[in-house]
């Protein structure tokens, strides 16, 4: 997508559309009243025959206004209140879709919609957010290309000049969008060997260094926590590392964004029920974050050091799979009873946090993971489950989160969870039973990461939807992380 900044009259921009909004009582904004009179008050006889009432998110699609430069006009309302940023979202995501479908470029007269809580930055940068939602579509895997497709190609923002804005929003849209086609990537393609290709890519374009270690190296090393869940699959694990060194000082530590990439979960031997199974494709979505991430890291450039880190394995039953039962040797050297080889994710993660804390000493950490159905349960596809001890990410996580509209909510991580991670025969069991599953998981990370900030998102219930149309990758928690680490 281009973008350009115009201080035109809304009836003077060419454009495929021009958007202009109203309120809930019928008040035109200056906009909308400039191409009512140039119009000779066509849109106020729309309103009076109440084809339009300015209810929020509410749109009006009219093809040729006398008067009016641009092709199309689509009003839209924003509501009786003041607009929140949830509010303000709802407004841009019905604006893209009903202006998806047109070639050439969408005029957005929008920036009075600014107010005290909302910059005119802010919206900018959401607008671009909400067009690459919109105009997402995953064609990979389909045989046939619709050679039909009429897309906007630019979007023209009517105000002061946000490009820096627009900017940051379209590096978070396609970040988002890249995230969701590796989540939608079907898992005899998307494989641990894929997803470090995928960063070699990705080095390719921009200033980043790459490290795969396999799962020969890994086994060497003594990480028996992740090759006890790689080795049921012939696909073989992988390690990946990502530096961005953006920071003046190259050896500043790093604060480091580690993904689970379980290319497919089986549950193993514990094996999971038949009926959605194919969902399990999805639970590699914390490492598409994370090389979502670093993807708009490379647009936008910023003066920080990350490291973008994915620990990547297939979940399978086979006759060289783990047994519950089995008592495995993490690389941390704690030992680990496998009670349920369903609960992979914390084992793949575990080994992953001590090597990044052991070899690259990072500033923090934030760890991403489709890890408990509980959090799902708990917090259905709102809001990414936070867990952490440390108060300062916490409060760095929410604000980003708010910023974004990509949510988060803090559950509890107390030490007294940790006694439900008791086994009789190692040092910690994979499992704490029925209750709070989504916390002991988090308790169980918290074993390896003592002396680093460090703080978890459970990304079960919103990285992707389920049922009908709506079945995707959301590319959730990439703007969460972006904007996170952009204010470093
Ligand atoms: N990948 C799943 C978690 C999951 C399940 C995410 C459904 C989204 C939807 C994870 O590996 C898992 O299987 N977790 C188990 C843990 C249990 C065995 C303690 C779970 O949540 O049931
Ligand atoms: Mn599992
Ligand atoms: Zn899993």
């Amino acid at each position: 997508m281009q973008y350009q900044i115009s201080t035109n009259s809304a009836a003077d921009v060419q454009a495929s559309c021009i958007v202009v909004t109203l309120d809930q009582s019928g008040k035109l904004s200056d906009a909308a009243a400039a191409i009512n009179n140039a119009s000779n008050g066509f849109i106020q006889a729309r309103i009076d025959d109440k084809d339009i009432s300015g209810k929020l998110a509410q749109t009006l699609l009219l093809p040729a206004v006398a008067g009016v430069k641009a092709s199309r006009v689509l009003l839209v309302g924003t509501g009786k209140d003041a607009l929140t940023r949830s509010s303000a979202v709802k407004v841009l995501n019905a604006i893209a879709s009903a202006s998806s479908g047109f070639s050439g470029s969408i005029a957005l007269a929008l920036n009075e919609l600014a107010n005290d809580n909302l910059s005119e930055e802010w919206l900018a940068e959401q607008s671009a957010m909400a067009f690459g939602n919109a105009l997402y579509r995953f064609t990979e895997t389909k045989s046939k290309q619709d050679d039909d497709v009429r897309q906007p190609d630019s979007i023209i923002w009517l105000g002061s000049d946000v490009s820096a804005a627009l900017n940051k929003g379209e590096a978070v849209a396609q970040g988002v969008a890249y995230a969701k086609t590796l989540g939608n990537m079907p898992p005899n393609i998307c494989t641990p060997s894929y997803l470090a290709e995928q960063a070699q890519e990705l080095a390719a374009i921009g200033a980043l260094e790459v490290t795969i270690l396999d799962e020969d190296q890994l086994e060497e090393m003594g990480a028996g926590a992740f090759v006890s869940v790689a080795k049921g699959s012939s696909e073989p694990g992988k390690m990946i590392i990502m530096k961005y060194n953006g920071a003046a000082d190259k050896n500043a530590a790093a604060h480091m964004i580690l993904g689970k990439g379980i290319t497919f979960d089986t549950g193993g031997i514990s094996l999971k029920p038949g009926l959605g199974m194919d969902e399990m494709k999805y639970d590699m979505c914390g490492a598409a974050s994370v090389l979502g991430t670093m993807q708009a890291l490379l647009a936008l450039k910023p003066a920080i050091n990350v490291i973008g880190m994915i620990t990547s394995a297939e979940n399978m039953p086979a006759g060289h799979a783990s047994k519950p039962g089995d008592v495995v040797a993490s690389l941390s050297g704690k030992t680990i009873e496998i009670l349920n080889t369903d609960a992979e994710g914390r084992l793949v993660l575990c080994d992953a946090l001590t090597y990044g804390i052991d070899n690259f000493k990072p500033a923090s950490i934030v760890d991403i993971a489709t890890l408990t159905g509980a959090c799902m349960a708990a917090l259905g596809r709102v809001n990414s489950g936070l867990f952490t001890t440390d108060e300062a990410l916490a409060g760095e996580l929410q604000n980003a989160a708010s910023h974004s509209g990509d949510k988060v909510w803090r559950l509890p991580l107390e030490d007294d969870y940790q006694e439900l991670l008791d086994s009789n025969f190692a040092d910690i069991a994979n499992i704490g039973g029925p209750l709070a599953g989504a916390t002991t998981a988090a308790c169980f990370l918290s074993r390896f990461t003592e002396g680093t900030p460090w703080a978890h998102l459970d990304i079960a219930g919103t990285a992707w939807n389920t049922g009908g149309k709506t079945k995707g990758a959301t590319g959730r928690p990439v703007p969460l992380l972006v904007n996170y680490l952009l204010a470093k």
